[in-house]
């Protein structure tokens, strides 16, 4: 207590001591949220998150996987700063949390949580638990070195795998009482102020080397009925998982093994906090996928979705991990993951600098967020999934993407939510596209100089994007980095002649625009060339 502040609670009065009474009593109890809790919404198949009751694009990183420690925060923070993220991914691992059964430490939350707030960031919290890329390398060790409690995957031929069965209630018992306390915590401790504003519940589920768990409980599902809700989300009859799946079944069952206790998990946790949550995915490829177990069989892959969405409702998405570099690999991924059905949010991609330009792609596909991985300077990379090093060379491209979108994230998101937003990434074959807009079509190309109308050649390696939102009936933010985009009329303009009525080049300082200058002549003759430098245009198209 300060040296004054005794004077100061005699001087007050009885009505005072009562208030200050309530307050203290308020502070005992579960907190209540000032704010609306963070929330996702659907509508006409898009979808927007919430956060304080306003439309947030999580514009994020995540961390390396070893960085969740108090003595390794001061090496995120300038990583983060110097990407202009506005949404931080932070592993909370079970086996930090609770290093013997029952007796919890949350002070790495506490720690993070203050330091989040003091660099004006929202965080999303990953639980590793039971998986974290298929195994349970972050499960305590009296779990993952209690076989008989917490029983793993058994194989065709009898061997065992590091994956923890879905099938053991002691195993999700668990997890789910861990989780429950975490939830638990952090409402107590953010449950006013939303820092954490999603919750990733384990870490790349699946088992690789088998395409299920062949326990006796694994044997048993197969020949039971698949349940009502996966039948009515994948259009099939009545009948065994054998029946209705046939070769499928083994992998098809698994997933909802999986996802079923996940969904344990999370609704558990909600039950507490009821904050947004999510699964991640270790993807197969989306054209040459090979039989499950070459990839983590039983996670939710495209092709298992449907049983994932039935089999999980208390899950909000299914967010990708895409480590896929080609524009065709890339883009099949972001078609597949949003449906109307699931919010597309791509919870991890590569720090490499050509992932840096799916962000406006992604955007186009509806995403509600995006997060290149491993961006901190711990001095570890994931090369050759990402990056070679991680330093600020390295953060530039993504930096430059963020610095573009964060004053103005909360318009994108609404816009992307009401359909008036256009995104688009630079592919390696083509170096030209088409967005229609509707009444006009926008002509992207790559590659070009910024003067005259030589054939487009594509940027030396592939790093452009734009993206398109539209404020008015013929009016449009432009913004994006090394293309260069003209307009035609199309729709109710088809016929006229195209003008640029004016374009404006201005930034958004507090969610406001500010007026810099107009573009004209060498500047609009050749189309609208945007560079590196984080440039928005407030372009208003005529016709004659
Ligand atoms: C995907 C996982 O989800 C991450 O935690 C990490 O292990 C990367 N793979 C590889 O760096």
């Amino acid at each position: 207590m300060k040296p004054h502040s005794n004077h100061r609670f005699r001087r007050m009065g009885r009505w005072s001591l009562l208030l200050a009474a309530a307050a203290c009593l308020a502070t005992a109890l579960p907190a209540i949220a000032a704010t609306p809790l963070p929330r996702l919404v659907s509508a006409h198949g898009r979808h927007m998150l919430l956060v304080d009751g306003q439309p947030w694009l999580m514009l994020g990183a995540q961390v390396n996987n070893s960085s969740a420690w108090p003595a390794m925060l001061p090496e995120v923070w300038p990583a983060m700063d110097a990407l202009h993220v506005n949404t931080v991914q932070v592993p909370i691992a079970w086996e930090q949390i609770e290093p013997s059964e029952g007796h919890f430490d949350f002070s790495f939350l506490d720690t993070l949580l203050s330091q989040a707030r003091e660099h004006h960031v929202r965080l999303a919290l990953l639980w590793f638990a039971t998986w974290k890329n298929n195994g349970p390398a972050y499960a305590p060790a009296w779990v993952k070195l209690d076989n008989k409690r917490f029983p793993r995957v058994l194989k065709k031929d009898g061997d065992t795998l590091d994956s923890l069965s879905p099938f053991a209630a002691s195993t999700l018992d668990a997890d789910r009482a861990a989780f429950t306390a975490l939830m638990k915590h952090l409402r107590a401790i953010d449950g006013e102020r939303h820092t954490v504003i999603m919750v990733q519940v384990e870490n790349e589920s699946g088992t690789y080397g088998t395409d299920r768990d062949y326990s006796t409980a694994g044997d048993r599902l197969l020949q039971s009925p698949v349940p009502a809700a996966v039948l009515a989300k994948t259009g099939r009859k009545a009948g065994s998982w054998t029946a209705v799946f046939g070769k499928d079944a083994a992998e098809f069952s698994y997933a909802w093994a999986i996802a079923h206790y996940i969904d344990q998990v999370a609704a558990a946790g909600k039950a507490v906090y009821d904050l947004p949550m999510y699964a991640n995915v270790a993807l197969r490829d989306p054209f040459h996928p090979g039989p499950p177990g070459g990839y983590a069989s039983g996670g939710p892959t495209d092709n298992v979705l449907g049983i994932w969405r039935a089999a999980a409702p208390a899950l909000d998405l299914i967010a990708p991990d895409i480590y896929l570099p080609e524009y065709a690999k890339y883009t099949a991924v972001l078609d597949r993951y949003s449906r109307s059905d699931n919010p597309l949010f791509i919870a991890e991609t590569g720090s490499a600098a050509p992932y840096a330009r799916y962000v406006f792609a992604a955007l186009g596909h509806g995403a509600i967020g995006f997060s290149p991985f491993g961006m901190d300077f711990t001095g570890y990379s994931n090369w050759p999934l990402g990056a070679r090093k991680i330093d600020a060379d390295t953060l530039k491209p993504f930096a430059l993407d963020y610095e573009l979108l964060r004053p103005i994230a909360s318009l994108v998101a609404k816009a992307g939510f009401e359909g008036k937003l256009w995104g688009v990434s630079e592919p390696e074959q083509t170096h030209t596209q088409q967005i229609d807009l509707g009444a006009w079509q926008a002509q992207v190309g790559y590659g070009l100089p910024q003067f005259g109308m030589p054939e487009a050649k594509g940027n030396p390696t592939p790093q452009g994007g734009v993206l398109i939102v539209q404020i008015g009936r013929d009016e449009y933010l432009v913004a994006g980095c090394h293309a260069r985009v003209s307009f035609q009329p199309a729709g109710r303009n088809a016929g006229k002649h195209a003008l640029f009525e004016r374009v404006e080049e201005g930034r958004y300082v507090d969610g406001q625009w500010q007026f810099l200058r107009v573009w004209n002549g060498d500047q609009t003759d050749w189309g609208l060339n945007l560079t590196s430098e984080p440039q928005w245009l407030r372009v208003k198209l005529a016709t004659y």
